[in-house]
């Protein structure tokens, strides 16, 4: 595994001049942040030695390089999802190749149902913490001492000062954030009204099915992270409607660019 991250950052370095400290996952129906990024290069994965392929309709599937908020960085146009038929290696494979080339802060973003009854469809939840409801975990195995600990902390694991960030921006520019705690679970079904009042009672606000082995992995490598959910339909008893895939992108669509400026203005406060 060691050799294979250092193949895929060394192909990786071969082809940027300027490697970032930042880097970003887009989620679900999300993907228009890279018009934001400006002096675009990008990679597709299929052309990346390693990287798993996206299989997902609107995940197109490739690394973007540019400069964003006036800062370099790496963009993931299309994430690798469990529920695909991944290994949690393969899933957060990325994440080690960014760890290697020297990431220090991840941003993520997915699409997400809220079961917090003061959500609404558009919302944009800033992720102050996880749980974990997979049934794989990304760090299960040998532990290489190079890449993290064997017991990684997890009390930060959604950095503070980042957080603070946020919000403060969004505060000023009058955009209405949410904030609570995501449940990450393999799907690839949504849930049914038990199990959204199930993850609710356990302490969840927002559902989805990705971002926690990202963020664990993130967390092993020392990177701080930030995460915004975009509530795309409600998990609420009560406002529990039939939901598509469709829906998803199209809801997540509609909030982007409130995500996408926030995520900007951190970037710009950040070294
Ligand atoms: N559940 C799980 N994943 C999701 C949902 C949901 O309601 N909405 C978007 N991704």
């Amino acid at each position: 595994m060691l050799e294979k991250i250092q193949e895929t950052a060394g192909f990786i370095k071969s082809r940027v001049q300027t490697i970032p400290n930042i880097a970003i996952i887009l989620g679900t129906g999300l993907g228009e942040l890279v018009h934001e990024i400006s002096d675009k290069k990008d990679i597709p994965y299929e052309n990346i030695p390693n990287f798993p392929v996206s299989t997902v309709e609107g995940h197109s599937g490739k690394l973007i390089f540019g400069k964003l908020g006036g800062k370099d960085v790496i963009a993931m146009q299309g994430r690798f999802h469990y529920y695909e038929g991944y290994t949690m290696q393969e899933v957060t494979f990325p994440i080690r190749v960014f760890q290697a080339l020297g990431i220090k802060y991840l941003f993520v973003s997915n699409a997400a149902g809220g079961m917090n009854g003061s959500f609404d469809i558009g919302d944009i939840m800033l992720i102050d913490d996880h749980i974990n409801t997979f049934p794989e975990h990304p760090l299960r195995g040998k532990n290489y001492k190079e890449l993290g600990v064997r017991f990684p902390d997890m009390s930060d694991a959604y950095n503070k000062e980042l957080r603070l960030l946020a919000m403060q921006i969004a505060k000023e520019n009058n955009i209405k954030l949410q904030h609570g705690v995501y449940v990450g679970t393999q799907g690839p079904t949504f849930e049914t009204p038990a199990e959204y009042n199930w993850f609710r009672i356990i302490g969840g606000d927002a559902v989805g099915m990705s971002t926690v082995p990202e963020v664990i992995v993130a967390n092993h490598a020392k990177m701080k992270v930030l995460a915004f959910s975009i509530i795309t339909d409600l998990g609420v008893i009560g406002k529990i409607v039939e939901v598509t895939h469709e829906d998803v992108q199209e809801a997540a669509k509609i909030a982007q660019p409130k995500m996408a400026y926030i995520m900007q203005e951190v970037i710009k406060k950040i070294n």
